[in-house]
């Protein structure tokens, strides 16, 4: 069998991850490390549905910010509790509804019937005609079913309060039936809820489950345990783990967010991969957090092919540009600067001509801009400036000079 070895040869590249999926975020860990009591307070609510079926209306309010773990904790749950209700004999479905897709009450209901795998017929029916189908449905074959309405606002906002009122009064109309339907609902705060008049607001706020924003330590132990799941072991280090937690833990000033942390982890991993490293290292770290500027990163891969003179005579115009905190500088100034430094790393200068050909270089490469002054200038001199962020980009030529002057240390 003859392949085309350009391709076959990526399928094959060694890679830091040993399953990638489990960092996309649709994935649905198995256990969520400081959501235990989140976790713990559901079952206390949800209780009487496993030890009395039907006798109470159950309804709950998960609020908490950005990535705090509130859907994946709804998710966890509700394979959890599915799976003890059928230990008491019971058929309990989970639902779970995006209200920021499904955001009308007859996308929510219609919903709710797929997923229940209910036998209704989805055209043709109104939104409570559907529902009273779903609900002689579930009486028939003795079912029962939570449904979370995540992103809820989006509802409200849409719907208003007469949707919600319907929703969630159904079992006024008769209230000798079992309730065969529980919620969970799920918004970024509770202000959303505002717009409902106050009878249908406390109805929903009967419980409220709160998730706040994970510190540091509390992202560590999550990325910890997302990492053993995701990558080959020794590939990423606890120190890259505690990197991260630090820069996004809520008392370090981060938004306590898993969501962006746990993408950090993967695009670091990535970056690793795409440099064929066989393990990640805080460089990615620092890419994947957008701490390097995207412009520096742009050059970055050019400049590590610069030679030893082209990046001091990078350094002299950096240096130039800071020293006189201007926009350009002439090429004149940043020879003197060069010839100083050259002196400073004891190396012999090169010629004039020479640095002529290496300010082309980098001009060529997109590393800096060089043109010829107009008026306003005595006699005409080339000017030089640097658009990326001139601290960054000096830290960046130093490694490699030092980098460059190790090596050839080495071999002289
Ligand atoms: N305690 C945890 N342990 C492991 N992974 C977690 C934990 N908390 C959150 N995550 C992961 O972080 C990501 C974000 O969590 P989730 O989607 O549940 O946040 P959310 O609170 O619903 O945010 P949003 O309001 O933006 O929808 C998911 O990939 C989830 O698996
Ligand atoms: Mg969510």
């Amino acid at each position: 069998m003859v392949s085309n070895e350009a391709i076959v040869s990526v399928f094959k590249k060694p890679s830091v991850f040993k399953n990638i999926e489990t960092l996309y975020p649709e994935y649905v860990p198995l256990k969520l490390p400081h959501r235990e009591n989140q976790l713990k307070q559901l079952a206390e609510i949800f209780r009487p549905l496993i030890l009395s079926p039907g006798n109470v209306f159950i309804r709950v309010m998960m609020v908490g910010g950005v990535g705090v773990g509130k859907t994946a904790t709804a998710k966890v749950f509700g394979k959890e509790i599915k799976l003890i209700a059928a230990e008491h004999g019971l058929d309990l479905r989970y639902v779970h509804i995006n209200c920021h897709r499904d955001r009308t009450l007859y996308e929510v209901v219609s919903e709710v019937v797929r997923q229940v795998g209910a036998p209704i017929p989805i055209r043709g029916l109104s939104a409570r005609e559907m529902l009273l189908a779903l609900l002689n449905y579930l009486e028939k074959h003795n079912i029962f079913t939570i449904v979370t309405l995540d992103e809820f606002n989006y509802f409200i906002a849409t719907e208003g309060n007469d949707a919600v009122y319907f929703l969630i009064r159904i079992y006024d109309e008769y209230s000798d039936v079992k309730k065969r339907i529980s919620y969970i609902f799920i918004s970024r705060n509770i202000s959303a809820l505002n717009m409902l008049d106050p009878t249908t607001e406390s109805y929903i706020l009967r419980h409220t489950i709160r998730f706040d924003p994970y510190t540091s330590d509390e992202l560590f132990d999550i990325l910890r345990y997302r990492r053993d799941l995701a990558f080959y072991e020794g590939t990423v280090d606890d120190d890259i783990l505690r990197y991260i937690a630090e820069h996004k833990g809520v008392n370090k000033g981060g938004d306590g967010n898993a969501r962006s942390a746990l993408e950090a982890l993967l695009l670091a991993g990535q970056a690793a991969d795409y440099e064929g490293s066989q393990k990640v290292k805080i460089e990615h770290v620092r890419k994947a957090l957008g701490l390097v500027h995207p412009d520096i990163v742009r050059i970055s891969d050019d400049l590590s092919y610069l030679q030893l003179h082209e990046l001091i005579l990078l350094k002299a115009i950096i240096r130039s540009l800071k020293n006189r905190e201007v926009h350009f500088v002439k090429i004149g100034d940043v020879e003197e600067e060069y010839r100083y430094l050259c002196q400073f790393y004891n190396v012999k200068p090169r010629s004039h001509t020479q640095i002529y050909e290496y300010v082309n270089n980098l001009k060529y490469m997109g590393i800096i801009e060089a043109r010829v002054s107009g008026k306003g200038f005595r006699g005409r001199t080339t000017l030089i400036s640097i658009s990326v962020p001139l601290e960054e980009l000096e830290r960046k030529v130093d490694e490699l000079i030092s980098l460059k002057r190790g090596m050839t240390k080495n071999i002289t």
